[in-house]
């Protein structure tokens, strides 16, 4: 079993840096996901660690041991594609056994890996098949079947469940979880789809422009984001944000938006309140109730709204609303029928407001975190 550590690792294709410099540390046994918008660096850093590209700057270690000119091979790891890979004129159980022949491993023992991938996997009935003959979860399972016959120290997978609908999506991601549980390989998984990337992960890292937005488990970065992208990135629908400053009166500290006029919690953000800083407030869907629907905040400021959109789930609805002209997406428990341009009263848990700054675009929490934490060392 492995433990994988990138220490300033860093990718350049000529003069662009697809990678800038990642340092993180993926516990034995655990599975961390991925996640960023297209082209953020996630293929790439995972190939670094499959030994598919080169590095050009910092450490790799898998199992504590360096790795970063290691022939793929020898690093313990296996990896699967987007686009599965299969050979295509193989029987499904020659798919299986093929990279174990090559290895030259004696028969009886590549004979028993093949029937353990089988039995995990239920792809019993198709062995004899041509990957052509097998739907594209069954094609899916050959792909990671493949993996599991090397037996590898650390499972890559990299956007394995895109080709498939949402439905057998669903099914599969269920599935990838159990057998990682199961098996109790490390994995790195990648994908663009943060649904995915929460309901998988012990541990989420967020990417963007080739760097770590942040990592931290899916609550804490659900709870805490640490930057207006991570808080717009993290969570659906979208985090809604408003424009505005940072006011004071009566020693009390407020949120104000050309609509909106929010109390704000001192205390988590301490030094950050400055009057006049130009600030963004962030809500998430649930944090903007619809009054009268479903379990209502208790610290609470009730606003007037315009719902421009109502997307009704059957079990929710999502309206698409406006506060003056700012925009909101809110999250409507206990549904009724809603009018387009209706207008309703909406009552903002206030608690849960974030805070980002105008510029920087991170938490104004941190700022205060940060003093918390100089403050401990100074005495
Ligand atoms: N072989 C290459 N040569 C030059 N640039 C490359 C090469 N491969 C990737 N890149 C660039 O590196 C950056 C990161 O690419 P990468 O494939 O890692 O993104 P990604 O996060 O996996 O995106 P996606 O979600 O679209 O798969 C992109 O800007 C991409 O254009
Ligand atoms: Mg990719």
């Amino acid at each position: 079993m492995a433990d994988v550590v990138l220490k300033d690792m860093v990718k350049a294709y000529g003069r662009h840096l697809a990678v800038r410099g990642i340092d993180l540390e993926i516990p034995d046994k655990s599975l961390v996901v991925f996640v960023g918008p297209s082209g953020c660096g996630k293929s790439t850093t995972l190939r670094m660690i499959a030994g598919l590209e080169s590095i050009s700057h910092g450490e790799l270690r898998i199992g504590g041991k360096l790795a970063n000119d290691m022939p793929s091979r020898d690093r313990g790891v296996a990896m699967v594609f987007q686009t599965y890979a299969l050979y295509p004129h193989m029987t499904v159980r020659d798919n299986l056994s093929f990279s174990l022949k090559l290895a030259r491993m004696p028969k009886p023992e590549i004979a028993e890996r093949v029937a353990k991938a089988v039995t995990v996997l239920e792809l019993e009935p198709y062995l004899d098949r041509k990957p052509s003959e097998l739907s594209g979860g069954q094609r899916q399972r050959v792909a990671m079947g493949r993996a599991i016959v090397r037996e590898p120290e650390v499972f890559l997978f990299d956007e394995p469940l895109s080709n498939l609908d949402a439905k057998l999506r669903n099914q599969m991601r269920v599935e990838i979880k159990r057998l990682q549980q199961k098996l109790g390989v490390t994995t790195i998984y990648v994908t663009h789809d943060q649904v995915e990337a929460m309901t998988l992960a012990d541990k989420i890292v967020v990417m963007k422009d080739g760097e770590i937005a942040q990592a931290g488990t899916t609550l804490d970065v659900f709870e805490n984001p640490r930057s207006k992208f991570v808080g717009g990135f993290i969570g659906s629908p979208q985090m809604s944000f408003f424009d505005g400053k940072l006011t004071q009166a009566d020693g009390d500290w407020f949120f104000e938006s050309e609509a909106l006029r929010l109390p704000v919690n001192a205390k988590r953000y301490g030094d950050a309140l400055k009057p006049g800083r130009a600030v963004w407030g962030g809500l998430r869907s649930e944090d903007i109730v619809p009054a009268g629907h479903g379990l209502q905040p208790t610290n609470h400021v009730a606003i007037e709204g315009v719902v421009t959109l109502a997307e009704m789930l059957g079990n929710e609805n999502l309206l698409f609303g406006t506060f003056g002209s700012s925009q909101f997406v809110s999250r409507m428990q206990q549904p009724r029928l809603v009018q387009q341009d209706e207008q309703m009263s909406f009552h903002i848990n206030v608690d849960r407001l974030h805070l980002f700054d105008k510029e920087t675009e991170l938490n104004l929490d941190l700022e205060s975190q940060q003093k918390d934490q100089s403050e401990e060392l100074d005495q």
